[in-house]
């Protein structure tokens, strides 16, 4: 490096390996992680322990989380240009949590609507952990001194809490913590389900989901079925039309099209030729994907000395700021 260059921005983001991972995650955040890994120093994580918040088994937590990995490693991201880590790694993560929950206020967590979401969905299982999963979001991002967090639309509101605590906190104790600003794409921030265009593409409802490791034949067969409208005229009109809307913003973010280019690509032209269009543009998005994470997910060793490389590297980053807010909330030295 120049001796002069400036510091490169630092990022942070994590998907949680509750599921298999979707074209929304794609699309909202793993497609902007990869464009970004030159420009920044990035740390991309598998947040294990968000995952936990709701029930999970055991086997296929640990399976989804090495396998979520050679995921991220088959998308384009170069373990030697990103540090790639299990949150359960780097207890440091936990540890600040611990004191920015000190500096979160009941009321902050409770008009979050992912929780409000979750708590609704799990009603039988409302357990801490849920309701202060936000908290331990800004420790994730907090700790490593993040710029920005490339994310989807649905996690801005955690990113702004984050802020906020990170402003409350460098207010009492001076210069703490760099605040962090969310990065969202401009087509793919919202990947809405192709069963409910009203309501987001989630990992719990595999119908109206296409999973970043689906078959060809099951994209197709997906997108086919797809809900649209019965007026036949591929038009984005995110009210009127919430289907089409839908498909037409997933395909400009698979193609790199603008909307006004694939409506006119469309004109004159019905669902039965637009919808598998849609699916042909995923399928060719995801089939290199797909095939390298196969082929990396039979390589445990490999995985293996990624993601302990990876938390080393974070470790050493994240206590450099755990020691700094240690002794600036008057915790004795070790
Ligand atoms: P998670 O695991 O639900 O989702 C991972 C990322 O994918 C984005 N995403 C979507 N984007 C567009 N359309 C969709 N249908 C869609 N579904 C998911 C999410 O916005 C997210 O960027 N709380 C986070 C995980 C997390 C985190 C962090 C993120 C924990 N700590 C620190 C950033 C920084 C979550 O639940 O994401």
């Amino acid at each position: 490096m120049e001796a002069n260059a400036p510091a490169k921005k630092r990022i942070f983001s994590g998907i949680q390996p509750s599921g298999e991972l979707t074209l929304g995650s794609y699309m909202g955040a793993i497609k902007n992680w990869v464009s970004l890994q030159d420009e920044y120093n990035c740390l991309y994580c598998i947040v294990d322990m968000h995952a936990i918040t709701v029930r999970q088994n055991p086997a296929d937590l640990r399976r989804r989380s090495v396998n979520q990995l050679a995921q991220y490693i088959a998308c384009g991201l170069d373990p030697a240009k990103n540090i790639m880590f299990i949150q359960s790694h780097v207890p440091q993560h936990a540890e600040l949590s611990w004191v920015l929950g000190c500096y979160t206020q009941f009321g902050e967590l409770s008009r979050m609507t992912q929780f409000k979401d979750k708590a609704a969905k799990h009603a039988d299982n409302i357990t801490a952990g849920l309701f202060t999963y936000p908290v331990l979001m800004a420790a994730d991002i907090l700790v490593y001194q993040a710029d920005l967090v490339p994310v989807g639309q649905d996690q801005k509101q955690h990113v702004e809490l984050c802020r906020d605590i990170a402003q409350r906190f460098n207010g009492v104790y001076g210069d703490t913590f760099t605040l962090p600003e969310p990065f969202i794409p401009k087509m793919g921030a919202r990947v809405m389900s192709l069963g409910d265009p009203t309501s987001k593409m989630s990992k719990s409802d595999p119908d109206g989901c296409v999973y970043m490791m689906d078959k060809p034949e099951d994209i197709m067969c997906k997108f086919k079925r797809a809900v649209t409208d019965c007026d036949a005229c591929v038009k984005f009109d995110k009210e009127n039309k919430p289907g089409i809307s839908n498909l037409l913003s997933i395909y400009c973010a698979a193609t790199g099209k603008t909307v006004d280019e694939a409506e006119a690509a469309f004109a004159g032209q019905g669902y039965g030729i637009f919808k598998p269009a849609v699916a042909e543009s995923v399928i060719e998005l995801l089939r290199p994907i797909r095939e390298e994470a196969e082929r990396l997910t039979a390589d445990k060793a490999y995985l293996e000395s990624v993601y302990k490389d990876g938390a080393q590297k974070a470790s050493y980053l994240a206590e450099k700021t755990l020691r700094k807010v240690y002794k600036k909330v008057g915790f004795v030295a070790r």
